[in-house]
């Protein structure tokens, strides 16, 4: 049936009918299929996706992705969690789900300063965080050189105004640590594209210090193939003139642009960004649809991603990936953040696998 008809039905009337989502041959509904002459359609995968524990989710995940990035398996305290000791297991696994499925992999991420090791914070000396440094990115991106397609080499590294963030990284090492991370990550694997990503960074003042940084990447003389710009937006507020100047002055560097993180917040918070330290107290106003979103709340999420996907396809020749941050709404990281258990809505699939009104219209601006 065509995607047209679904869209005409109305979505309040696919909540109720028996739309199930594959076995439809020639018009297959794909987010891949639909975006492939514009970006490459991504998503974050977890361990259990990595392993194809749930068939249904698989599904979803082969016939609408063609570029993965891991949620945490590539992450250093996961791959490396003693001084002398890397555990490629899951991410090897992933570039096997990729090779298997036809996904590419964006390695996800070389140098944070979350999720790091825990004996980092027994290590002061500058020396020994710069051996930690150096080794950590020769080893992780030499073990996956030819193997993944892209390294979000350094992830949030900048202030909401700019400046450097006050990372272990930034005390250590000074402020050449960014060109120098991608210096080691282009010398391990030469082939692969190195990009820096960020939360916030289409915000005027963050992306004019991540400006700053990829050109004093360049006039280093050391590559830089891209900027992600996450996307972790919310619900009615998404910041499409923001985001359009950022893919213009970004792309205007000679540097690929992509959003690498992408969903939409429906919950009540009173800040925006991603920043993981951050927390709020659980109140009772705070988990207000634990029965089912609302319609008008359900529209509006379509209308917002509707209006996000317009302005990405007018710049499709800067724009070269949309990555989600997660599959169905059921394994967003937003359930659990900045409140713990809370029913969060962000994706384009709902809990039950099905496509939900946000889809369609993405998608029904490729009908
Ligand atoms: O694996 C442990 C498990 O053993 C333990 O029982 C459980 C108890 O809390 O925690 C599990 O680890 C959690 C991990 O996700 C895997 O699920 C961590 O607590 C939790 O903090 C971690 O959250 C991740 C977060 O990064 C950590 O910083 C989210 O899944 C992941 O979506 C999120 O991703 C980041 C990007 O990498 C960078 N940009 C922002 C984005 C959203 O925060």
């Amino acid at each position: 049936m065509k995607i047209k008809t679904f869209i005409l039905l109305g979505w309040g009337v696919l909540l109720f009918s028996n739309f199930t989502y594959q076995g439809q041959d020639s018009e297959a509904l794909s987010l891949k299929e639909a975006f492939k002459n514009d970006f490459a359609i991504g998503t974050a995968l977890n361990s259990w996706q990595i392993e194809e524990r749930n068939p249904a989710v698989n599904e979803l995940i082969i016939q609408n992705f063609n570029v993965a990035t891991p949620e945490n398996v590539m992450k250093s305290a996961l791959l490396h969690p003693k001084w002398d000791t890397y555990d490629f297991r899951m991410g090897d696994k992933l570039v096997e789900y990729g090779n298997k499925h036809h996904i590419k992999i964006n390695g996800h991420t070389l140098i944070w300063h979350s999720q790091l090791p825990a004996f980092i914070r027994q290590i002061q000396s500058k020396d020994s965080i710069r051996t930690f440094f150096t080794d950590h990115i020769k080893t992780v991106a030499g073990h996956y050189k030819g193997q993944v397609f892209s390294w979000d080499v350094v992830n949030e590294a900048l202030n909401e105004d700019g400046t450097l963030r006050n990372s272990v990284f930034l005390q250590k090492l000074g402020e050449d640590y960014i060109t120098e991370a991608f210096r080691l990550a282009q010398e391990a694997t030469p082939n692969t594209e190195l990009y820096y990503n960020d939360y916030n960074n289409e915000q005027p003042a963050k992306r004019a210090g991540c400006i700053n940084l990829v050109k004093k990447i360049k006039n280093a003389g050391v590559r830089i193939d891209g900027v992600g710009i996450q996307g972790h937006w919310h619900l009615g507020k998404v910041p499409l003139k923001d985001i359009e100047e950022s893919i213009l002055q970004y792309s205007a560097l000679g540097v690929k642009v992509m959003i690498t993180e992408l969903d939409i917040e429906v919950l009540p918070r009173n800040f925006q960004g991603a920043d993981v330290n951050q927390r709020l107290a659980n109140t009772s106003e705070s988990n207000p649809y634990t029965n089912g979103l609302p319609d008008t709340v359900q529209q509006q999420l379509a209308n917002d991603y509707e209006a996000l996907f317009k302005l990405l396809l007018k710049h499709k020749d800067k724009v070269s990936r949309v990555t989600f941050w997660g599959v169905t709404d059921a394994d967003s990281w937003l359930n659990n953040w900045p409140i713990r258990g809370r029913t969060n809505y962000p994706l384009l699939f709902d809990r039950n696998n099905q496509p939900k009104p946000a889809y369609f219209k993405v998608i029904g601006l490729k009908q």
